[in-house]
């Protein structure tokens, strides 16, 4: 994914309602953060109270605009490349992390989601925001166009059942709710949001 060309893309409606929308999922969140497929880093400004933010990124292009914008954050960010699936941290090492806009494109959601579940402490958190599948010919439509979406947008699968991927994992899933994604055309338009918790078993 080429770094620039993300942050332009969503200029617009990151400085309107999906810029409240991160504040929201972010502000509040206390202690050391993770932060999976952490892109450009647009959740970044919106942390708040967080003791550290730990940002894994995979691409060097998205993890070039992520060093650039640390700096300004006002909580201590360390940068990490890697990926979702190979986190190279302890067990049980976070209370909480934080996934927007990544379990689209990983290539094994189960085997990420297992990797978030191992770092995080019991009873952790998950904080989540996705696009997802919809409903009936929405859905349709995101199943024929989902090959070739994942060719030109980084991987990105426009039809994943992640709430059920979520939930298969190990987590809670009352805490997530369907939501509108804010400023993005129908095919992305159906997301999930909120916190799923990690189960004992
Ligand atoms: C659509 S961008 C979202 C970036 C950011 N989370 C946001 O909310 O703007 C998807 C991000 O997921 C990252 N990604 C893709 N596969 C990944 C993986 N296996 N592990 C970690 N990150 C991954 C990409 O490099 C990209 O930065």
């Amino acid at each position: 994914m080429i770094g620039w060309l993300y942050d332009l893309a969503g200029r617009r409606v990151e400085k309107g309602e999906l810029g409240e929308r991160r504040h929201e999922l972010v502000g509040d969140l206390e202690g050391d953060v993770l932060e999976v497929g952490a892109g450009t880093g647009l959740n970044l400004q919106h942390y708040e109270r967080a003791s550290r933010v730990v940002a894994v990124e995979p691409d060097p292009s998205m993890a070039g605009r992520l060093r650039r914008r640390a700096p300004e954050a006002t909580v201590p960010v360390e940068i990490v490349a890697g990926t979702a699936e190979s986190l190279p941290f302890e067990d049980e090492s976070f209370e909480t992390a934080v996934i927007t806009f990544v379990l689209c494109s990983v290539e094994d959601p189960q085997a990420a989601l297992a990797e978030v579940r191992r770092v995080l402490a019991p009873g952790g958190r998950l904080i989540l925001l996705e696009h997802v599948r919809g409903e009936g010919r929405l859905a349709s439509w995101q199943d024929r166009l989902t090959p070739l979406h994942r060719k030109v947008a980084g991987n990105c699968n426009l039809n994943r059942r992640t709430r059920d991927e979520v939930a298969a994992a190990g987590f809670d899933v009352a805490g997530l709710r369907p939501v509108r994604i804010p400023g993005s055309h129908p095919l992305v338009r159906s997301g999930l949001q909120g916190v799923a918790i990690k189960t004992s078993s």
